[in-house]
């Protein structure tokens, strides 16, 4: 097929706050004209990582540069170490230094570090400045960079201090993918199946079927990225501020997030994609176990995680023993707890997951010490 130079467009509908997502290769070197067409007369600054600027950044510069989009750039550490409040101030700084105004763009170009980081600052510098999104991750493609939440660290916990901040446009390249680690690749592949198991069995037999087409690049991977920016943009747009239904976006979280923790936020060893396949896999396995959903589900689940070459059970993970009570603890202090019970994305197979907000903790302590003997 000789249209690769088209990109897709998503559409996130929140009325005054909408914006396109558009995807497809090229996308950085075509990032001038998409923005200047979208937001004549912007000034820039470019925000990205030490390893994203190595490979993308001169030529994001050059074409904001040939549309006379005048550009400034701030560069971080690569890691989550970045989404801090003193690379905050630094970005900060240098958009005040800068002498943007609320209507210039911080344009944030990198993986979910990057996205968070940025989409942050320009929540906050005046009262709000516009975010154009430009992700170079799979993860940051097809999660972060779509929904508005932004944020960093602090040392009790991640993501506690933040805003929803919509960007103006995101653009998502999906040839940069061509250079992320394939570590990298498979863990934001795991969001990608995410969106079939919560409410697309159609997507999730796609992904069955195409997996291979979807690592090598080309139209599947773009119809993949499609897929689910349409499917978080859907729930996002039905729930912006998480009252209820986007929390579906957390199938397989409160599992992966314990593991994340008990494995110390050490990124060697795990990475959050990591965890939330084998979170995944233990949710539609405990849903099981409730007889709420069929044990092939969950096989059927753990096949395909792993032919992707994700991790699917804690036993997959090297030197890592977690012991139930600690991942339980990490669980309850996750979770709202009222007399005993907890909520938690349960599923009654393929493409239906829901919010259970009755979940008793000893069942999940007794999954976790069934499924993890010491
Ligand atoms: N805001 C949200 O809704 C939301 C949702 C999910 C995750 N997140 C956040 O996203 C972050 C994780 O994002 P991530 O997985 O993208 O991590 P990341 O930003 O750290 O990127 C992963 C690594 O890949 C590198 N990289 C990125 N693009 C590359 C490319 N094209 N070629 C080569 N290397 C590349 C980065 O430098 C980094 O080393 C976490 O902080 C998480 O909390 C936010
Ligand atoms: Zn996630």
């Amino acid at each position: 097929m000789k249209k690769c130079m088209q990109a897709e467009i998503v559409e996130v509908g929140l009325g005054v706050r909408s914006y396109p997502i558009l995807i497809g290769p090229g996308l950085i070197a075509r990032a001038g004209a998409e923005i200047a067409a979208r937001l004549p007369g912007v000034r820039a600054m470019v925000v990205t990582d030490a390893n994203v600027a190595a490979t993308y950044l001169e030529a994001l510069r050059a074409s904001l540069s040939a549309t006379g989009i005048q550009t400034t750039a701030i560069t971080v550490d690569p890691g989550e170490k970045s989404k801090s409040f003193e690379t905050l101030q630094r970005v900060i700084d240098g958009i005040l230094e800068a002498r943007l105004e609320r209507g210039d763009a911080v344009v944030a170009l990198g993986g979910g570090v990057v996205g968070d980081l940025a989409g942050f600052a320009a929540g906050i510098v005046r009262r709000g400045m516009r975010l154009v999104q430009v992700p170079t991750s799979l993860l940051a493609q097809v999660d972060s960079s779509v929904g508005g939440k932004t944020g960093i660290n602090m040392p009790h916990g991640k993501n506690l201090v933040g805003v929803f901040h919509q960007p103006k446009l995101v653009l998502a390249d999906t040839a940069a993918l061509d250079t992320l680690p394939v570590r990298e690749f498979r863990a934001g592949y795991a969001e990608v199946v995410k969106y079939g198991l919560i409410g697309r069995p159609d997507f999730f037999a796609w992904l069955e079927k195409n997996r291979k087409a979807v690592f090598a690049g080309g139209e599947a991977r773009i119809r993949a990225v499609a897929e689910s920016c349409r499917t978080k943009a859907e729930v996002v747009a039905r729930d912006e501020f998480e009252a209820g239904e986007r929390a579906l976006l957390n199938l397989g979280h409160t599992f992966g997030h314990a593991l994340e923790a008990a494995a110390g936020y050490d990124a060697a060893r795990l990475v959050h994609g990591e965890a939330v396949a084998i979170g995944m896999v233990m949710a539609h396995r405990f849903s099981a176990r409730l007889n709420l959903a069929s044990p092939d589900d969950a096989a059927r689940v753990e096949a395909h995680l792993k032919e992707a070459g994700l991790p699917t059970r804690i036993a997959d993970v090297a030197d890592f023993h977690p012991d139930a009570s600690t991942l339980m603890s990490y669980i309850m202090q996750d979770k709202k707890v009222s007399r005993g019970a907890l909520t938690f994305i349960l599923t009654r197979g393929i493409g239906q997951a829901f919010i259970a907000r009755d979940v008793p903790a000893s069942e999940v302590l007794s999954f976790l010490t069934e499924n993890n003997p010491q």
